[in-house]
Parts: structure tokens; sequence; C-alpha cells
């Protein structure tokens, strides 16, 4: 994006001291939110959450020192969204994985200030050519996220056309730990998931979630509040949702780690997704005029 273009935005959008776009990585253009309680930083690229430092925390959101910062490319870390589908297509496995939002530019719809002191933008996009072209169907995307003592990030789905349209999808949250091994994730005992390192086997889960090896499993049915209890640093992350009925738990582990261009190859163990979804056996169908909400609201406390 060109100087001209942010300075523009900037006129528009900018709160002195709490708001303002800026050109980050690649060039791209990122929001930066200054709250009273905790800082943010969102990337236009694909709506991409890509900080988060409540005053006195280090950083909730994990990024790979090795993310690609490009147009048309996903970035590696923080909140990427997968949307209208998560993982491969189900039936073109020449589609992008995960859908298309994530490597989209999205524009800018508004900004402001809450009375508690906590920042907020709006992001959108809508359904194009070129979205048609892999997604025949007519919608309206808006992300808020708001940055004070917690983190309340909400992707909003329109149905604008008029058919119904079946869709799944992931707010792809990658949290920073301090050594992946040493971290319990409690909220997901007596749940079911798809393993999808062991020929997608469905399996119960037992007591907490431990991470030890590749880790790639889709929770089915639940609503539940998921913590990362992460004892060598001190804190638990808590993860709310709203809108998912799956919860996705991710750990390329060192071999998948070596083989991905835009991760560096000792950061698996400094990091863990915890994704807020909808997959698998959970597709949300929307009629026309129809919106759906998917949200989560993350916050740390002290362990
Ligand atoms: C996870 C999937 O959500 O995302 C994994 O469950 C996938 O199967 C991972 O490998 C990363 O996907 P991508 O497309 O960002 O490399």
């Amino acid at each position: 994006m060109t100087t001209d273009q942010i300075a523009a935005l900037n006129a528009r959008y900018a709160i002195p001291g709490r708001v303002a776009l800026e050109r980050g990585p690649g060039d791209l253009p990122f929001v930066r939110l200054h709250g009273d309680h905790a800082d943010g930083t969102i990337a236009l690229q694909g709506a991409t959450t890509t900080g988060y430092e409540p005053s006195g925390s280090a950083p909730v959101l994990w990024i790979s020192r090795a993310s690609h910062y490009a147009p048309d490319r996903a970035i590696r870390g923080g909140i990427p969204l997968c949307w209208p589908w998560f993982g491969p297509h189900p039936s073109d496995p020449s589609k992008p994985q995960h859908g298309f939002v994530r490597t989209r530019p999205w524009t800018v719809l508004g900004a402001s200030v809450a009375a508690d002191g906590a920042t907020e933008v709006r992001l959108g996009l809508d359904d194009s050519a070129e979205t048609r072209a892999l997604w025949p169907h007519a919608f309206r995307l808006a992300l808020t996220v708001q940055v004070g003592a917690s983190l309340h990030v909400a992707l909003d789905t329109h149905n604008t056309g008029d058919e119904p349209f079946t869709f799944t999808g992931a707010l792809h949250s990658y949290f920073d730990v301090a050594d992946a091994t040493a971290i319990t994730i409690d909220g997901l005992d007596r749940c079911s998931y798809v393993d999808q390192v062991d020929a997608r086997r469905v399996k119960l889960q037992q007591g907490p979630v431990t991470i030890s090896a590749e880790t790639d499993r889709v929770y089915q049915d639940t609503t539940a509040t998921c913590t990362i209890d992460d004892p060598t640093r001190g804190r638990r992350i808590k993860i709310a949702k709203e809108g998912s009925r799956s919860t996705v738990v991710w750990n390329p582990w060192r071999d998948k780690a070596q083989r991905m261009a835009d991760f560096g190859d000792d950061e698996y163990l400094r990091m863990v997704c915890v994704e807020v979804a909808n997959a698998l056996d959970h597709a949300v169908t929307l009629a026309p005029g129809a919106q759906h909400r998917l949200a989560t609201t993350i916050s740390v406390e002290a362990a």
C-alpha cells in the first residue's frame, strides 16, 4: 500500500494516540491500537490480528519469525481467518487450504474507543468476481477486534445472496508459550476428537491435552472455554467462544515445521494453536439474509 493510501486511511479512521494505520513488514498495511489496558495490531491482509499485548504481560499471540508478509500469502501466526472452509476444500484439492479470506486485503469499516479504554477496529470483505470463482456465493464478512483487558475477535458472516450457503471456518489462533511440552490445555476432557495425524480416527480425550508430538485434532461438539496453562511463563490463557462447536488443537512438531517455509525449524516449541472453529460435522448453513457470529474472548491471568 502506498504512503498516500495509508495517509487517506489515517485521515478517515485514525484516533490520536489510540488508533493509527501504518505500513508494516512487507509494506503491508496494519492497524495499530493503543488502549488503556493493552496494545494490538491487525493486518488488513486477511484481517489477521497479529499482536495482543496486555499491559505487563508478554505477547499473547505467536508469530513466526519466518512468516511471509506479502499479498496473497497468509501470515503465519496471530489469528488468521479460515473461511468459508476449514482445512482442504471438501471436494476440490486445487482450491486453497483454509479458504481464501486469510490472503485477501480487507477494508477498514471503522474504529472507536470504548468508555473503559478498550480500542476497536472493524474490517470488512464482500464477495467479488475473484471470490465467486472460488466459491459461488454472495456474502459480507465483518471482523471486529476489541483490544482491552481481554481480546475479543468476532467474525460475522452475512448471506447477502438469494440462496442458502454452507460454510466451515475457524479463528486460527496461535498462542505464544514458553515451552509447548510443559503446557496443559484444559476444557476438552471427555470430548471426542478426529485425530488428523492418525488416519482421522475418532478418539476420546482423557484429562488435559498435552503436546509431545505432532498434534492435529478437531474436537467435536464442544462449546467449552479452553485454558492453556503455561507454568514456565507463570500464566494461563483463557479462550472463550461463541458460535463455535469445534475446537482445533494444532502443533506441527519438528518434522512438519522443517517442511514449512514460513515456520522456523525450532519454533514449534514456542507455540500452540487452539482454534475456535466450526469444522467437519459442524458446518453452518445460512439462509438468505441470515447472519452468523463466530467469536472468541482471550484473556490472560497469572498462574
Ligand atoms: C490447522 C490444521 O488448523 O492448520 C492443520 O488442523 C494445518 O491440518 C494447520 O496443517 C496449518 O495450516 P496452513 O494452511 O496454515 O499451513
